[in-house]
């Protein structure tokens, strides 16, 4: 399977919706609010253009990962500018197939020619770390409450320059979107059951704690 990256461009702004609503449809939630995230990020201050991608096979949009300026300060406020993905889709027909993987390297090292410090997100540990994430209290960077949530992943991507200071991040205020207007905005697309759908590790964890 040939995957094609390129830079997403305006006449694939509607796939690119509709791809991010399949990919996170009843994953986290009932239903999904990524492509209303997808909507507000390109108007905002935040959103990085030129690290806006998108992944084909046979001339078809199948992938995308958008990115976004974050921080991180440390205890002096001096301020380090980071890099954050979110959100990152794959059609689920396309999923387990490389892609995800091949956006994400791909886009590193556009990041490392920039001279990008750190690519930081929250995440699937399962996911992220195959691919060079650790959890950021491996770098002492916290969120912003001081604490080190389990899915705070980072990438360091120069080597270092996180050591013996302690760091907070602080992610765009671009991810903190009203849920209602997601609401509002999923109804101009075709309609879609809402359910829950755990996965099948949320699935195992949960006979886990239901067994001991
Ligand atoms: C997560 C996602 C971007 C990965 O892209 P992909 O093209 O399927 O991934 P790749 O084929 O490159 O890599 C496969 C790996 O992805 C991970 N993965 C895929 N789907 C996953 C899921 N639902 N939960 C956790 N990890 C998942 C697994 O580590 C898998 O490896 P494995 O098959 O050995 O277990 C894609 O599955 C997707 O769009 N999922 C729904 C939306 C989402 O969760 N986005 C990321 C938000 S943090």
């Amino acid at each position: 399977m040939k995957i094609v990256i390129r830079n997403e461009r305006e006449s694939d702004f509607t796939a690119v919706k509709e791809l991010t609503r399949e990919a996170f449809w009843n994953l986290n939630f009932p239903g999904c609010n990524e492509h209303y995230l997808v909507h507000v990020l390109r108007n905002h201050p935040d959103f990085i253009i030129e690290m806006d991608y998108v992944a084909e096979v046979d001339n078809k949009i199948v992938g995308n990962i958008m990115y976004t300026k974050s921080h991180v300060v440390d205890e002096r406020e001096n301020e380090v500018e980071t890099l954050t993905f979110g959100p990152l889709s794959v059609l689920p027909d396309y999923q387990r197939r490389g892609i995800g993987t091949a956006l994400i390297n791909f886009t590193k090292e556009i990041a490392v020619k920039n001279n990008a410090k750190a690519i930081i997100i929250l995440g699937h540990p399962h996911f992220y770390c195959k691919l060079g994430f650790r959890n950021s209290i491996d770098f002492m960077v916290s969120n912003s409450e001081g604490r080190y949530p389990y899915g705070q992943l980072m990438l360091e991507l120069e080597k270092g320059f996180f050591k013996d200071t302690k760091w907070k991040f602080l992610y765009s205020p671009v991810y903190n979107f009203d849920s209602k207007a997601a609401d509002e905005f999923d109804k101009q697309f075709s309609l879609k059951t809402k359910e829950f759908r755990p996965t099948q590790e949320e699935f195992s964890i949960a006979v886990r704690a239901y067994l001991s």
